[in-house]
C-alpha cells in the first residue's frame, strides 16, 4: 500500500468512527439507561449477522438556522441500508435518538426515501425503526416536506412490498401517519408512545389529564385503538418478533411465500377436535385451540392479539405453506362481529390477498353485536369492510364452520356466496338465518302466547326449528357447503382444499381501484 493510500484509508476510518459515535458517549449512555438499544444495535439484532450494508453514512444536514451549521453529525441521526433476515433481502431505516433526538431533517428524510425507493424497485420489504422527537424544529417546513415524501412512498409501496414499523421511542404529531400506513406496527412496552397530540395539548384543549403511557403507550394501542399489531417487552424482543413475522411474508406482491418442509403429516388426524365443541350452543370453547390443533406443529403467530379479541387473525403454515387464519372466538362476546373485529379482520384479509397468502377462515359467529354504540359508530360501514375484503380477495379461500353461522355474519365470514372456494362444516354447524330461539320468538310469537303452556310450546317449536334449520345439511343440500366433515379430519381436509387450489387464478374486473367503505 502506498503512503498516500494509507493516509486516505486512515481518514476514512476516522470518518467511520465519527459516524459510529452517533450523538456521543454521554448521550448513548443516557439513551441506554432504560435498557434501550442504540439505532445501530437495533439493526444488528434485526439482521442476519454480518449481512447489513449501510447507505449514506456520511450524509449531514444543510440547515444554517439557529447555529445548526455547527451541529453536524455524520449520518444525521439515522442509520439506513439493507441486509438479510433469514436470508431474505430487507431494507431498513433506524432513527438515532442520540443525534438531535432522532428528529427528522430534510436530509434524514432523503436517506429514508432512498432506501424506500430501492426497496420498491427491488421488490423487498421495508422496515422502519422509529425513535424520534418528530420534525426537526430548526428546519421547519423543509422537514415537513420530508414527511410528505415518506408518506407518498408508503402509499405507493402499499400492496407491493410488505412494510413494517417498529416504534421504539417517541412518535408524535403527523409522524404517526407513516407507521399507520405500513402493514404491521410493533411497539415496545413502557418506552414507546404514539399520539397525534400529546398530554399537554390535550390538557389545554379538553382539560383532560392523561399520561403519555395511558394516552399512547404500547398497551393502549394494542388493546384500545388497534394501532399496534404487536407489543414487545423490550427492544430485543421487538426485533426478534419482526424476524419471526418476516418468515411468513413474501418479498413482494409478485412473489410466493416459500413453502418449507415440515414433519407434521398433512393427513394427521386431530382426534381432540371431535371432543371440543360443546353440545350446548350457549357454551363457549377456545377457537385458538382449533387453530393450534390443525396448523403445522401447532405454531400460530397471532396478530392484534389484544385487540378485538372476539376475532382471531394471524399466520401459520399448513403442509409447509403460509396461510392467513381468520377465526371467530366464541370465548369473547360469543364471537360476535363488531366494529373493531370487522376492521381488524378486513385489514388482515386485504394484506393476505395483496401478498398471495391463502386465507383459512374458522367460523362460529352468532351475528353482529347489537347495541346503540355499535350502530351509532357505524357498524354498517365497518362491517361492510369485512364483507368487501372477503368478496374482493382472489387468493385461495377455505372456510370451515364449526358451529354457529347465522344471518349476515354467515355470509360475511368467507361464505361460498362471497367467492370463497371451499366451504366445509362440522356436523355441529348451525347454518341459519338466526339461532332457533330467536327465530321461534319471531315467527311463532302468537302461537306461543296462545298456547296453554307457552314455555312447553316454545320448547317444542324451538326443537322443531333446530331439527329443520340448525344443522349443516340444508346448506349442504344447496351446495353452499361443499362437505360436512368429521372434526378429526379438519387438518387433512383443509390441506386437501389448499392443495387443490394451489394454482388458483381469479381476477377482478379492471378498475382504477375499488371503493372499500372506509
Ligand atoms: C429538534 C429535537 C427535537 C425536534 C428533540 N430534540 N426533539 N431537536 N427537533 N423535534 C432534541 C432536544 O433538543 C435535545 O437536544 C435532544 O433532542 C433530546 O431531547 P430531550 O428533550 O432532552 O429528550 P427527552 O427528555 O427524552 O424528551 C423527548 C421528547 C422531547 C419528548 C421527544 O424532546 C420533545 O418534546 N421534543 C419535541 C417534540 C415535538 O414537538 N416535535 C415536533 C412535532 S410536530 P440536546 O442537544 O439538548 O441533546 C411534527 C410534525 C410532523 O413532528 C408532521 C408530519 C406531517
Amino acid at each position: 500500500m502506498t503512503e498516500l493510500m494509507k493516509l486516505k484509508i486512515e481518514e476514512l476510518e476516522k470518518k467511520n468512527d465519527q459516524a459510529m459515535a452517533g450523538g456521543g458517549a454521554d448521550k448513548i449512555a443516557k439513551h441506554k439507561q432504560g435498557g434501550r438499544l442504540t439505532a445501530r444495535e437495533r439493526v444488528d439484532v434485526l439482521f442476519d449477522p454480518g449481512s447489513f450494508v449501510e447507505t449514506d453514512r456520511f450524509v449531514t444536514h444543510r440547515c444554517t438556522n439557529f447555529g445548526m451549521e455547527k451541529n453536524k453529525v455524520l449520518g444525521d441521526g439515522i442509520v439506513t441500508g439493507y441486509g438479510r433476515i433469514n436470508g431474505k433481502l430487507v431494507y431498513v431505516s433506524s432513527q438515532d435518538f442520540t443525534v438531535t433526538g432522532g428528529s427528522m431533517s430534510r436530509t434524514q428524510a432523503n436517506k429514508i426515501c432512498k432506501v424506500m425507493d430501492l426497496a420498491l424497485k427491488n421488490g423487498a420489504p421495508f422496515i422502519s425503526i422509529n425513535d424520534s422527537g418528530g420534525a426537526r424544529i430548526q428546519e421547519g417546513i423543509e422537514s415537513l416536506g420530508g414527511y410528505a415524501d415518506i408518506f407518498t412512498r408508503n402509499t405507493m409501496s402499499s400492496g407491493v412490498i410488505p412494510q413494517i414499523t417498529a416504534i421504539m421511542g417517541p412518535c408524535a404529531g403527523g409522524a404517526v401517519y407513516s407507521p399507520s400506513i405500513t402493514d404491521f406496527v410493533f411497539m415496545v412496552e413502557n418506552t414507546s408512545y404514539m399520539f397525534v397530540t400529546g398530554p399537554d395539548v390535550i390538557k389545554t384543549v379538553t382539560h383532560e389529564d392523561v399520561t403519555k403511557e395511558e394516552l399512547g403507550g404500547a398497551t393502549t394501542h394494542a388493546q384500545k385503538s388497534g394501532v399496534a399489531h404487536f407489543t414487545a417487552k423490550d427492544d430485543k424482543h421487538c426485533l426478534l418478533l419482526i424476524r419471526e413475522l418476516m418468515n411468513f411474508l413474501p418479498m413482494n406482491n409478485l412473489d410466493d411465500t416459500a413453502t418449507i418442509s415440515t414433519k407434521d403429516r398433512p393427513d394427521r388426524i386431530v382426534e381432540n377436535l371431535n371432543n371440543l365443541i360443546p353440545d350446548s350452543p350457549k357454551k363457549p370453547y377456545d377457537m385458538l385451540q382449533v387453530i393450534t390443533e390443525i396448523v403445522d406443529e401447532g405454531y400460530f403467530l397471532e396478530i392484534h392479539k389484544f385487540f378485538a379479541q372476539n376475532i382471531i387473525v394471524g399466520f401459520a403454515r399448513m403442509n409447509g405453506r403460509p396461510v392467513g387464519v381468520v377465526a371467530n372466538q366464541p370465548q369473547v362476546l360469543a364471537g360476535c362481529l363488531n366494529i373493531d373485529a370487522s376492521r381488524k379482520a378486513a385489514r388482515f384479509i386485504r394484506f393476505c390477498d395483496a401478498f398471495n397468502i391463502p386465507i383459512v377462515s374458522l367460523v362460529d359467529v352468532p351475528g353482529f353485536l347489537p347495541g346503540k354504540e355499535q350502530e351509532w359508530n357505524g357498524i354498517i360501514t365497518h362491517g361492510a369492510k369485512l364483507l368487501f375484503a372477503y368478496a374482493e380477495a382472489t387468493v385461495p379461500k377455505v372456510t370451515l364452520i364449526t358451529r354457529k353461522a347465522y344471518g349476515g355474519a354467515y355470509i360475511v365470514m368467507g361464505s361460498k356466496l362471497l367467492r370463497s372456494d371451499v366451504n366445509l362444516a362440522f356436523p355441529s354447524a348451525e347454518i341459519a338465518v338466526m339461532g332457533a330461539e330467536g327465530a321461534v320468538n319471531i315467527i311463532h310469537r302468537e302461537a306461543i302466547a296462545k298456547a296453554k303452556d307457552p314455555a312447553a310450546e316454545k320448547a317444542r317449536l324451538t326443537a322443531e326449528y333446530e331439527q329443520k334449520f340448525s344443522n349443516p345439511y340444508v346448506s349442504a343440500e344447496l351446495g353452499y357447503t361443499d362437505e360436512v366433515i368429521e372434526p378429526a379430519l379438519t387438518r387433512k381436509r383443509i390441506i386437501d382444499a389448499l392443495e387443490m387450489l394451489r394454482n388458483k387464478r381469479d381476477i377482478n374486473p379492471p378498475k382504477k381501484h375499488g371503493n372499500i367503505p372506509l
